[in-house]
């Protein structure tokens, strides 16, 4: 659990940087229904989350920086004993007072008749239009409500900022108590991922690998997935969201395992590839051994001062000069970096930044060029190669192999910190953790 002071801390920061006469408003997730009476297990919305650390469904934040009356409301669920029985427990507005440091508390069925109220003498309004048309239209009544008074001398906003941009350009930037949890986060999945690796026997069905995966996360404390796991044996491993989970894992095939936990709402994002029977052939070995090659050229660009494409850059370079070298692509390098004719193996970019969500908030380009990394980043590093079944012109020894490998990466003054480091990769680490399947 973060500290209130952390979400203190960041409500602060935000309400520096909209100045007085502004108002900020931001609701949480819904609650969303799975079938008929039953709902998916809730997760909070992040950006409401990260200000507020409040867990409940049906919860609307509000900032008002400079209101003598407090300036961070929290409309919420009032308790309720018998709904308390039968759901669980509810902070309450007393609750959301003491536990989450709300100067006021409302009751959120009174969302419609105090909103108004609040928007009054406020110039600019501070909100995530476009994200929940529902509550799009809530707002602009409120707004008009305020306009529909200015005869009474009444003024209302006349400027609207989006809030999401200032608050995903806030979670770009991991404060110490996030790079902890992210740590930990990933500690947890990199050892479970060790674990599959210890497990692993032909035969086994993809599904059980992916229990196996959540049952360590569980046991070690991080209840839920950041991610549907992705477990794909063999020709399976080229598609990219395989979820399926469903086939039995083939003697002599490879594995790929792309799979992590959430740790009080922080994402880790691992990939492992490993040999179903513990020891990987010659043509699984040379193309393995090409994405480690890439991924660690792509870690070592991983430093403040460098651009975020610069590890993407290093990776596709390395993956084009290897694949020419085996024969799978024709030409020189440059004309192959130039036609990108690697992409027909290497589809997908070498990484995303990493945070509360897994594909985490944040712009990568900043007035047309490459964002640069600074401390406090985090992105993975996530380069593969994916030659399925049936790839025309391809020798077959290397059809039906999918490889990737993806660790989660902080960007510190110094050295790339890989918080995923405690998962092995290299060809002789995973095959001495594998000696049991031999
Ligand atoms: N697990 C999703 C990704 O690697 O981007
Ligand atoms: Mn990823
Ligand atoms: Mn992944």
């Amino acid at each position: 659990m973060m500290k209130a002071t952390e979400y203190k801390r960041r409500r602060r920061q935000l309400m520096t940087m909209m100045g007085g006469g502004s108002i900020a408003i931001l609701p949480t997730a819904h609650e969303t229904i799975r079938n008929r009476d039953v709902h998916h297990p809730y997760r909070p919305d992040s950006d409401f989350h990260y200000l507020t650390g409040f867990p409940e469904p049906e919860a609307v934040a509000v900032l008002v920086p400079g209101r003598p009356h407090g300036e961070f409301i929290l409309f919420c669920r009032e308790k309720d004993a018998t709904k308390e029985m039968w759901d669980g427990y509810r902070a309450g507005l007393e609750g959301a007072v003491r536990d989450y440091g709300a100067d006021d508390a409302f009751p959120i069925s009174d969302l419609d008749d105090i909103l108004p109220g609040l928007l009054e003498e406020r110039e600019r309004v501070y909100f995530a239009m476009g994200s929940d048309p529902g509550f799009d239209q809530r707002v602009s009544d409120w707004v008009g409500q305020v306009r529909s008074r200015a005869r009474a001398g009444v003024h209302g906003p006349i400027e609207f900022l989006a809030l999401d941009h200032y608050l995903h350009d806030m979670r770009l930037y991991k404060s110490r108590a996030e790079v902890g949890a992210m740590r930990t986060a990933a500690r947890i999945s990199a050892q479970a991922h060790g674990e599959l690796m210890r497990r692993c026997r032909p035969g086994m069905y993809e599904y059980q690998l992916a229990s196996l995966f959540s049952h360590e996360c569980q046991m070690a404390g991080a209840g839920h997935l950041a991610y549907p796991s992705i477990v794909g044996g063999g020709n399976n491993a080229c598609v990219l969201h395989y979820v399926e989970n469903r086939d039995a894992l083939q003697d002599g095939d490879l594995v790929l395992i792309d799979a992590g936990c959430e740790l009080d709402y922080y994402a880790s994002d691992i990939t492992r590839t490993f040999p179903v029977n513990g020891c990987f052939s010659d043509a699984q070995r040379a193309l393995y051994e090409l994405v480690l090659e890439a991924q660690h050229a792509a870690i070592d660009k991983v430093r403040a001062g460098n651009h975020w494409n610069d590890p993407h850059e290093a990776a596709v370079r390395v993956l084009t000069k290897g694949l020419l070298k085996l024969g799978l692509l024709r030409g020189t390098l440059a004309k192959a970096l130039k036609s990108k004719s690697y992409s027909r193996f290497y589809m997908h970019r070498t990484g995303h930044w990493l945070g509360m969500d897994v594909h985490d908030v944040g712009d990568y380009k900043i007035d047309g060029h490459w964002r640069e990394l600074e401390p406090g980043m985090v992105l993975t590093v996530e380069p593969g190669l994916y030659i399925p079944r049936g790839s025309k012109g391809v020798a077959k020894k290397w059809q039906g192999i999918g490889i990737r490998i993806e660790d989660d990466v902080l960007v510190t003054r110094g050295d790339p910190d890989v918080l995923s480091r405690d998962v092995p990769k290299s060809v002789d680490a995973i095959e001495a953790l594998m000696t049991h399947v031999r």
